[in-house]
């Protein structure tokens, strides 16, 4: 009877030829059985009461054992054995698909008429003639013979219909989301009891691919699934940026930009745009971001207010829509380290004016948005309980807002009861704004918690000419003042801020050479779209967000 060797440290389980020898023993006693069950097995082990080691043949139990084993492996490779066989069936099965898919050729029918070239948005303008549509695969479904496109070309939705060979076609079977296609055919209504978006349907007779996206591992459902976490989806938002919510947004933002300016110029101001590398600043040097400028010391732009209002006698009343900068270190729902400021200043006005040009400005541009064809809907759509915001606002002061807050039980900073003086932190504010419930202009805040350049109001000198605009569910969206515009008081409040008064000369020349009462506001775009859409944090408000810690993509 032949012999067969094992070696449970040094050995290996391979049937390759030579295996099983006492040169080359196997690991396991129940491979020696598998590979050779009528052999008898020899284990390599301490000879007993000796220090010595040699093959010692297999006791009847560590035989049964090993017997055992080997039926084990037996089922194991003939397990293996067959799924190999049938995936190596599956794809020849594939493989014959495939090619008989690939005989099925999509061809242009060269008899139809020339199709037009349009975007999604002008689909109404367009039905029954033969156009074509090029955008990206927003969704997709393949059922037995027809094929289901929703394509998305940033200015719209269509459902398109592929049937016949351009279902079953290769290309279609193997398209995936988020490829680009050109999609020729006829858009019809459709029949009531149907719906796609818009009402209409696109009946397919020609379409390419222009670039195939990745499938499996690397399809774009994988790299950003909806609930993941949200710094996942930030690093991805060059891809999340194309789901209906975060794109219903930035058209909201578009469509306010738009009224805006539309409101700025029915009010006769005049655009300009100040620099963003700046060497004074406006909102206190804690949130500044230093940037060294060719070896000088300079930043990024807080706001730009004080260039504004160094444009007012040469253009008279001006705005700009700027990016601004905060090196904010508070980590909240509604603050970025860069933002999109939009700031205005008027000239020859007293506080009163400007007051009611804020509330102009905030009911005109939201009639505006909604009135809007595309960002109206939208509205609709992610904040369906939006109430468009009605004059006279609610004009509250400072000293009355902490005589509301202390009978209502909210405390300050501190876990006390407001005083003269405190600032009225974010969690407060917002507790008071949604409690009333529509917005607030909260005005003449103590000359200590604002900035240097706020004129004090004439009948109390311990108060500034200043307004918050405070929305409800967000807070504060604008901060306004009148500014001061005595030469003396002015250079008196700069150098109680010791702010380097030199490098404000060309600011403080505006009280120099022909001063005026004059005042402006600042608003946060973000601010005012979280309001707008409903949205949770200004972060879903902003392209590409910045805030501690993100700055990327
Ligand atoms: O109240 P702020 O700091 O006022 C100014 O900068 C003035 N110089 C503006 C002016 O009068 N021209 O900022 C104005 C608005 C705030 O009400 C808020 O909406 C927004 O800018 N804002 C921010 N938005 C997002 N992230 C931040 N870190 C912001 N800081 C201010």
């Amino acid at each position: 009877m032949s012999k067969v060797y094992v070696n449970e440290k040094a050995g290996t389980d391979d049937s390759a030829a030579g295996f099983g020898t006492e040169e080359k023993p196997f690991l396991t006693p129940a491979y020696a059985s598998y590979s050779s069950p009528e052999a008898t097995i020899y284990l390599y082990k301490q000879v007993e009461e000796s220090e010595e080691f040699a093959y010692v043949e297999i006791s009847a139990s560590a035989l049964k054992k090993a017997k055992k084993g080997a039926d084990g492996i037996k089922k194991k490779l003939e397990k293996q054995a067959k799924a190999a066989e049938e995936q190596a069936k599956k794809a020849e099965e594939q493989a014959k698909k495939l090619a008989e898919l690939d005989l099925i050729k999509i061809v242009e029918d060269e008899k139809l008429p020339a199709a037009k070239k349009i975007k999604l948005r002008a689909i109404q303008e367009n039905l029954e003639t033969r156009v074509a549509v090029q955008g990206w695969v927003h969704r997709l479904r393949l059922q037995k013979g027809v094929a289901f496109i929703t394509l998305r070309d940033g200015t719209g939705f269509i459902q398109a219909v592929l049937s016949g060979d351009l279902a079953k076609a290769r290309q279609t079977q193997e398209l995936t989301i988020e490829s680009t296609v050109v999609i020729k055919g006829v858009i019809s209504k459709l029949p009531e009891g149907k719906s796609a978006p818009g009402g209409v349907e696109l009946k397919a007779d020609y379409y390419e691919v222009v670039g195939l996206a990745p499938s499996g591992d690397e399809s774009f459902t994988n790299k950003a699934p909806e609930n993941s976490d949200p710094s996942l989806l930030l690093d991805q938002r060059h891809l999340t940026l194309r789901g209906e919510t975060l794109s219903a947004v930035m058209k909201v933002r578009a469509s306010l930009l738009r009224a805006i300016r539309r409101f700025f110029a029915e009010e006769g101001l005049l655009e300009v745009t100040p620099p963003c590398m700046v060497q004074t600043q406006v909102e206190g040097g804690s949130t500044l971001f230093k940037m060294d400028y060719y070896g000088e010391e300079a930043y990024l732009t807080q706001s730009s207010q004080l260039y504004l209002e160094t444009c007012l006698p040469a253009l008279g009343d001006v705005y700009c829509v700027q990016e601004s900068f905060r090196a904010e270190k508070s980590h909240t729902r509604r603050h970025l380290s860069e933002y999109t400021h939009i700031e205005s200043e008027l000239a020859f006005i007293e506080f009163d004016d400007l007051l009611s040009h804020l509330e102009r400005l905030i009911t005109k541009t939201v009639q505006y948005v909604l009135e809007d064809e595309v960002a109206g809907p939208l509205i609709k759509q992610l904040n369906p309980d939006f109430q468009p915001p009605k004059t006279p606002f609610l004009r509250m002061e400072y000293i009355h807002a902490l005589e509301w807050l202390n009978e209502h039980g909210i405390p300050n900073e501190e876990g006390e009861k407001f005083k003269f003086g405190d600032d009225i932190a974010e969690a407060a504010e917002r507790k008071m704004t949604d409690t009333i419930g529509t917005p607030i202009l909260l005005i003449r805040f103590p000359v200590e918690i604002k900035s240097f350049y706020m004129q004090k109001c004439k009948d109390d000198p311990r108060v500034t000419e200043s307004v918050d605009v405070l929305m409800p569910n967000v807070g504060e969206i604008t901060g306004g003042s009148m500014r001061t515009y005595d030469y003396d008081e002015l250079i008196a409040a700069i150098k109680r801020e010791k702010l380097d008064l030199d490098s404000y000369y060309w600011f403080t020349d505006q009280r120099k050479y022909g001063t005026c009462p004059h005042g402006g506001y600042g608003l946060g775009t973000e601010r005012i779209l979280a309001w707008l859409c409903d949205r949770f944090t200004v972060r879903d408000c902003s392209l590409y967000p910045r805030f501690t810690g993100r700055c990327k993509p």
